[in-house]
């Protein structure tokens, strides 16, 4: 596909549209970057629309002038899905950050796609409803980027994922013009879904304006514990014996052992490690507190088969938030230590002891040190894989040979290559593993039927 170039009079009228711009300069940098790795691409103009009309009119010049656009959120992705690839225009969403309504009757919200998810979850929460996906940088991530995603996090084992609370979108097409894909009711079986093939599909097909959520009545009683394990496959093949005993989990969340010593040492959390190989950090929830009390002992049994060492209870808020800090903390502070990739493997959750010790076997074959982490209840191991001893020649040339190896075998266990950080740019060349030609028509049918200029997102999930 041949792009025009960004001139500066294409440049002027685009401001002319969206005065609020970066045309030049080293500002343009961090809006070529996400949390993918150290790849870096510079776009020509970073746009800052307030409104939707405002992103049909850029689209539409964009469609019009076959330049590339690319959209972004807070930039936390860790697949590079929203890397602008081959320059252009950046679109960042960061301004329409607004809760357009929050309806407590019918237990829904319609929001922006630059509002953070933590923002969206607290604002519900004080009106008694509950907003689940909380991946972990709920913190500063954006609802349009965890659309494009279809973001998870440690609940969505009980309450699944981004896919599962989106009723309705608002979409700017390639060229410009606005649809809803869905309708805000609960219920919907008119015609071809296309609110669900929008979201997970990265801004290739449309770009997300408005969103409208479904939300749940909260439920203000949980309980922790922090279990840990002399054996970390004996954790993994713990997982299925809670679902076994009749325990829904809220958060079942595995550890192993270097991800809790890097996530404490590098906050100063104040955490003993004896010789435990993995962790399981398991939550349950309930309308009422008297609910909790039969879960957990259900757990504690499953967990008592799988030779648990010891089992720590969260008694307080600190110790119940220090846990948590210590499991959402461990992608960033693996990605400060060293250089990385990371993984994002997902098979049918029996087969995760399986996973887990193919890995193993995997980073000794090809002398890579893996640190693994992940929402064991799905099945969701993120696998990061450190550059440490390697060398160059070892990591370019052969561990993406070694990353193929691990996704055929969560192929081969019923699973994927991605579970919730999509294929954005650096998963693109895995995509064959578990898609044939057959989809990958039926994908270019669809790319062509949306955006068929190509401009939307150039270069991701597929070629
Ligand atoms: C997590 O579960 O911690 C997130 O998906 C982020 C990450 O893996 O880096
Ligand atoms: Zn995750």
């Amino acid at each position: 596909m041949s792009y025009t170039r960004l001139t500066s009079e294409l440049a002027l009228e685009l401001q002319g549209i969206c005065a609020n711009s970066i045309a030049s300069g080293e500002e343009l940098l961090p809006y070529g970057r996400d949390y993918t790795e150290d790849l870096s691409f510079t776009p020509d103009i970073v746009l800052f629309p307030e409104n939707t009309q405002q992103v049909s009119q850029i689209a539409k010049f964009c469609n019009q002038h076959l330049l590339p656009l690319t959209c972004r959120g807070a930039g936390t992705g860790l697949s590079g899905g929203c890397l602008p690839v081959e320059g252009g225009v950046v679109m960042s969403l960061e301004k329409m950050n607004r809760i357009l309504k929050m309806d407590a009757v019918n237990y829904q919200a319609i929001v922006e796609p630059g509002v953070i998810n933590e923002t969206l979850q607290q604002a519900v929460q004080e009106l008694g409803m509950f907003y689940p996906p909380d991946p972990a940088s709920k913190g500063s991530c954006t609802l349009g980027g965890n659309v494009a995603h279809s973001s998870g996090g440690p609940r969505c084992v009980k309450y699944g994922t981004t896919r599962d609370y989106i009723l309705n979108l608002e979409v700017v097409l390639a060229n410009g013009d606005v649809i809803h894909t869905g309708a805000n009711v609960l219920k919907n079986s008119t015609g071809y879904n296309l609110t669900q093939l929008m979201i997970g599909s990265e801004g290739t097909l449309g770009i997300v304006t408005a969103i409208t959520v479904k939300l749940l009545p909260y439920p203000p009683y949980r309980s922790l514990l922090l279990a840990t394990f002399k054996s970390a496959s004996e954790a993994c093949a713990c997982v299925s014996s809670i679902f076994q005993a009749g325990v829904q989990p809220s958060a079942i969340e595995f550890m192993d052992r270097k991800g809790v010593a890097l996530s404490v040492r590098h906050q100063n959390i104040a955490f003993q490690q004896g010789d435990e190989a993995a962790y399981l950090l398991i939550e349950v929830d309930g309308f009422e507190e008297s609910e909790l009390m039969p879960q957990s002992e259900k757990v504690y049994e499953a967990l008592e088969k799988h030779g648990v060492i010891d089992v720590l209870l969260a008694e307080d808020s600190e110790t119940r938030e220090k846990f948590w800090k210590i499991r959402r903390s461990i992608g960033e502070v693996v990605k400060q230590h060293s250089i990385y990739k990371e993984e994002d493997t997902v098979v049918t959750r029996s087969y995760l002891p399986d996973l887990y010790e193919g890995v193993l076997k995997l980073s000794e074959q090809y002398g890579f040190e893996a640190v693994c982490y992940g929402h064991a209840g799905d099945g969701n191991l993120h696998v990061n894989i450190l550059k440490t001893n390697m060398s160059d020649e070892q990591w370019q040339n052969q561990l993406p040979e070694a990353i193929r190896e691990i996704f055929k075998m969560c192929k081969q266990y019923g699973g994927t290559i991605s579970g919730e950080h999509g294929i954005g740019l650096v998963q693109k060349s895995y995509m064959d593993i578990v898609m044939t030609e057959a989809h990958f028509e039926i994908m270019r049918g669809i790319k062509r039927s949306f955006d068929p200029n190509m401009i939307l997102n150039p270069g991701k999930i597929f070629a």
